[in-house]
C-alpha cells in the first residue's frame, strides 16, 4: 500500500478528485496519509476532514526561510513513511532540499500544455497570448518552476467566447481525470523516467 501526502492551499478540487478515485477504486493499492496545506482556511482542509483524513498545516510564517520551512515538512512526510508527494494546487515553490529528499517522488499539475505559460497564471496567460489549443500536464517536480519530466498531457480547444472562468472549467474537469490517472500509474510502478524523459508502461 502506497503513502500518499496531498498539498493544497486552496479549494482543493484536485484533492476531492484523488479522494473519489481511491474510493471507487480508480486508484489500487494507495491511500493518502495526510493532507497538508500552508492556508489554515483552505476548503482542501475541510474536504479532508470530510474524507476522515489526517491533516497538518504548516504557516510559512512560522518559518525563518523557506528551506527551514521545507525541513519541518520532509521531517513530518519521513515520520509518516510517506512515498508520494501530490501537489495539488500548493500555491509555494518547493525548495531543492525537498526536491532532493523525494526525487521524482513529488508530482505536480499545471493547468497548461508545459514549457507553455509556467508559473501561477497560466490559464490568464494562454487566454492573452491567444493561443487556440491549451491543456493540462502532469509532471515530476524538479528544481525549477513547472519543469520536471512531464508524466501525463491532454489538449483542448480554446473557443473564441471562452473567459478566463470558462476555460479554467473545462481544464479542471480534465484535470480530475489526468491526475488520478498519473498517480495510478505511479502506484502501479508503470513510468519509467530515463533522463528527462518518462515512458508509460501502459
Ligand atoms: C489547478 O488548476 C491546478 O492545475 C493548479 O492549481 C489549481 C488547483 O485547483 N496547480 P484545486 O484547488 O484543486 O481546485
Amino acid at each position: 500500500m502506497k503513502k500518499i501526502a496531498v498539498f493544497a492551499s486552496g479549494n482543493g478540487s484536485n484533492l476531492q478528485a484523488i479522494i473519489d478515485a481511491i474510493d471507487n477504486g480508480l486508484i489500487r493499492d494507495a491511500c493518502i496519509c495526510l493532507v497538508v496545506s500552508d492556508k489554515k482556511e483552505a476548503f482542501a482542509l475541510e474536504r479532508a476532514r470530510r474524507a476522515n483524513l489526517p491533516t497538518r498545516v504548516f504557516v510559512p510564517k512560522d518559518y525563518p526561510t523557506r528551506e527551514a520551512y521545507d525541513r519541518a515538512l520532509v521531517a513530518c512526510l519521513q515520520a509518516k513513511g510517506v512515498d508520494l508527494v501530490v501537489l495539488a494546487g500548493f500555491m509555494r515553490l518547493v525548495t531543492p532540499y525537498f526536491v532532493r529528499a523525494y526525487p521524482n517522488r513529488i508530482m505536480n499539475i499545471h493547468p497548461s500544455l508545459l514549457p507553455a505559460f509556467p508559473g501561477t497564471r497560466g490559464v490568464a496567460a494562454a487566454l492573452a497570448y491567444g493561443v487556440k489549443v491549451t491543456g493540462v500536464t502532469v509532471h515530476f517536480v524538479d528544481e525549477g518552476m513547472d519543469t520536471g519530466p512531464i508524466i501525463l498531457q491532454e489538449a483542448t480547444a480554446v473557443h473564441d467566447d471562452d473567459t478566463e472562468e470558462s476555460l479554467a472549467a473545462r481544464l479542471h474537469t480534465i484535470e480530475h481525470r489526468l491526475y488520478p490517472k498519473a498517480i495510478d500509474l505511479w502506484v502501479r510502478g508503470k513510468i519509467r523516467i530515463v533522463g528527462r524523459r518518462c515512458f508509460l508502461d501502459e
